[in-house]
This record gives structure tokens, sequence and C-alpha cells, in this order.
């Protein structure tokens, strides 16, 4: 049973304020910390911040501590819910608490940081690893644990840098490791490739970085982000080991109906959305492309369609995901099926706020056949929950950012962990590699 919650306001990876949990239960403390999103979606649940008050700029997260502290800590506590066994429970009470669709009484923020904390202290309770207790949370397979391809962020644009290229961000999956292990080092090592092809094209000062780790040189153009990737990638030596992913976040530069890829530098480089559509078109035949995340505009449902319909008779057709566009929430994964939007499920925890809804949304796009590939925040902490989330989910793939930067590499370094935990008790190990998206074993 719970004995104590107690919250604090402490500070992300972007000099931000965020929550801090800590619950303490008979078998000791258990924290959770909670991520923030700049590219956040209009749907996604709210994010409570002190904007009334001028500390931290209007972005302090006092209300939310206190929501836990006076709100959720002593009703959680009377009730003697059981961490083992009524995470559901524990979410659903928290849900009813705060009583509104998108958690706009206490925050998301405040929830999510005791939900995390619970599940850790089922784990714990349990006596077994975070990741298989999110297993059987998740009702997934049992054997064998499936790591996942890491989608490696190696170039930022969007609203997380301040270079001129409306596209967010351009990763790398090396699918064809063998290991998670072996992933990370390719990643790492064509990421310090791409430093070296960046410094000799635009000068050392080009190497500076953006929110996620990822490299922010002056470009603009998505081909010229794709090239300097194709180079990097062939003079670490994995040319056809490792594939591209994109993340537009193109909600961020939607506007009147059209996709502006002049936004940041206040030129008008308009396209309409079949004219952005032509241009992935071109992107998916010239470059290995294998993911394709939020293509278009959150509300822009007919444009997400077309292009799925038009896929259909494409030679090599990457997964396209939907993130600002079904915000790991039920009723828009539901919507977005019937549509026909997309085939892949960006699943960030902080998006609806408690772990299992966002197991709920991850397991209804598995029912659909579709890809779910687990994300971070663009603000984020040394947490690293989403590891276990996504092993224990057998989700296959996971984007956490570049293979630098602290609070992105402690997710990596807990996968290869994990990997080593598993092996050393005996356990068949797989790498999900080329078949990520359908490594869950749910295709109908
Ligand atoms: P965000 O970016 O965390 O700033 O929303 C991540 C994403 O768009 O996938
Ligand atoms: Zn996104």
């Amino acid at each position: 049973y719970i004995t104590s919650i107690t919250a604090a306001q402490r500070l992300d990876s972007r000099g931000n304020p965020t929550v801090q949990v800590r619950l303490t239960t008979d078998k000791g403390t258990f924290t959770g910390l909670v991520p923030s999103g700049a590219s956040t979606g209009i749907h996604e649940a709210l994010e409570l911040r002190d904007t009334s008050s001028t500390a931290y700029g209007g972005k302090g997260v006092k209300q939310a501590v206190l929501n836990v502290t006076n709100t959720i800590a002593p009703a959680l506590i009377a009730r003697y819910f059981d961490v083992e066994t009524q995470l559901k429970e524990i979410d659903a009470f928290m849900c009813d608490l705060d009583g509104t669709k998108g958690k706009k009484k206490l925050g998301a923020n405040a929830i999510l940081g005791v939900s995390m904390a619970c599940a850790r202290a089922g784990a714990a309770s349990l006596k077994i690893p975070l990741y298989e207790h999110l297993r059987l949370e998740s009702g997934s397979l049992e054997a064998p644990y499936i790591l996942p391809v890491p989608f490696f962020n190696v170039l930022n644009g969007g609203v997380h840098s301040g270079n001129t290229m409306a596209f967010q961000e351009i990763m790398l999956a090396p699918t064809g490791a063998q290991s998670i292990t072996e992933a990370v080092q390719m990643g790492a090592e064509t990421y310090h490739a791409l430093k070296t092809v960046i410094t000799k094209k635009f000068g050392p000062s080009a190497t500076g970085i953006g929110d996620e780790g990822g490299f922010a040189p002056p470009i603009s153009k998505p081909s010229e982000a794709l090239d300097l990737l194709t180079e990097a990638v062939e003079k670490a030596g994995y040319t056809g080991k490792i594939q591209f992913a994109m993340d537009p976040a193109s909600s961020e530069f939607f506007r009147e109906a059209n996709y502006n890829l002049g936004i940041k530098d206040k030129t008008s480089t308009k396209l309409t959305p079949d004219g952005l559509a032509d241009l992935y078109r071109e992107l998916i035949q010239k470059y290995p492309i294998v993911l394709l995340e939020d293509p278009f505009a959150e509300d822009d449902w007919s444009s997400w369609s077309g292009f799925m319909q038009k896929g259909k008779s494409l030679e090599r057709m990457p997964e396209i995901v939907g993130d600002d566009l079904t915000v790991t929430n039920v009723e828009r994964v539901k919507e977005a099926q019937e549509k026909g939007a997309c085939n892949g499920l960006l699943l960030k925890i902080n998006q609806i706020g408690t772990v299992s809804e966002a197991i709920a949304a991850a397991n209804l796009a598995f029912s659909y056949g579709w890809g779910v590939f687990v994300s971070h925040r663009s603000g984020e902490t040394t947490d690293d929950f989403i590891a276990d989330l996504t092993v224990g989910l057998r989700t296959g793939h996971l984007k956490t950012g570049a293979p630098a930067r602290g609070e992105r590499v402690v997710k990596y370094n807990r996968l290869m962990d994990i990997e080593d935990e598993l092996k050393a008790r005996g356990e068949e190990v797989k790498y999900a590699g080329v078949d990520f998206r359908t490594a869950h074993g749910k295709v109908a």
C-alpha cells in the first residue's frame, strides 16, 4: 500500500520546471519525472503551468505540485490501492478525481508523475523488472522479449532549433544491427561522422545542437538534411544498414490550409497539401526512409487519408505515424483508423497523462495492425521509464533523441542494460531489426 506521496518542482532538459513525484510503500520510495513537449498537439491532455506567475516566465508547475500533495496524495492513500495489481484502478481513480476530459483540473503533469511512480512501486512489490510489470499490465506476448530499433534524431529543426529548417526531426534507424548494443554503437559512430561532415561543410561553429541533441546546421531543405545523413552513414561504413526517418511535425508550419516550409526564415515557401505530398513521395523514392511522422497537420484529415491511399500504389511506403494527430488518445486513434489516416501510433505518456491509458492506446493500435513508436519529449528528464515501456509493450521501435546528452542516453543505456540482463538470465532476446513495425506480433 502507498504510505506517502510527495512532489516537487525540478528542472527538465530545457531548464524549464517539471513535476517530480516520490511515492513510498513498505518496499521503498519510487519516483516519476514528467517530460514536456514544445511542438505539442492541440488535442493533448493539459500540462498545468503557473501562467499567472512571473517565476520561470510563467512556466512554473507549483500548482501541479500542490495538486499532487494536497489533492491526489490524501485521496489515493485513503483508498488502500494495491500497487501490484491495481495500476488501472489507480489511474482511473485519478482521472475521476480530475473529472475533466483533458485532465484540465489537476493537470496531466501532476497525474502522470504519480502513475509512473505507482508502476515502479508495483514492479518492486512483485520483485520483477519494470518492463516485465508493464508487459503483464498490457497483456503483451511473453517470450521472447524484443529490443527496439532506436531512432536517433541527429538533425534538429522546427521549434527544436534555431536554424531555418521547417522539418523538426531527421532520424537514423540502424535496422541492420543485430542487437540494441550494436545499434547504439552504429548510431553514435554515425553521429560523430555527421559532426565531421558538418564541420567540413559549414565550419566548426555549425555543430551546435538542438533540443534533442541533434545538430542544427544552417540548412533549410529536407533534401540537404538527408544528403548530410547519406554522407555520414557512408563515412561511418553503414550504408544499407542504417535507414532514415523524418518527423516534419507539420502542424507547426500549417497556415490557412497550406504548409509553409519557409516559416523560419520568413520567406514564403508555401506548398499546398498535394504539393507537400509530392515532396514526400520524391524523398521516399530517393532516400531509404522507413518512417514518416506527422506528415500533415493535426486536423488536416483528408491529406492524411489521401496520402495513405496513394501510397498503396508506391513500390515502397514508410510507416506513417500519427503524433499530434492521435495524441496517445484512444478516441483519436479510433478516428484515424476509421479515416484510414495512418498505420502507426506515436506513444507519448504525457500526451494522455497516465501509464494505463497509454497502454490502452497502444493495444488499440496493435489491434488495427498498426505499429507503435514509443517517444520521449523534446523537454526531457533523466527518467528512463520509456525504455522499460518499449520492451514491455514489444513495440519494436522508439525515438529518444540523439545518441548524446544525458537525458537522451539514459534511455538508450537502460535498453542496453535490459538486453544484458535478459541475456544473463539465459532468456531469448531478439532485436526488432527491419521488421520493427510488426515486431509486436499482433498484426491481423
Ligand atoms: P515535442 O516533439 O516533444 O516538442 O512535442 C516531439 C515530437 O514532435 O515528436
Ligand atoms: Zn512528432
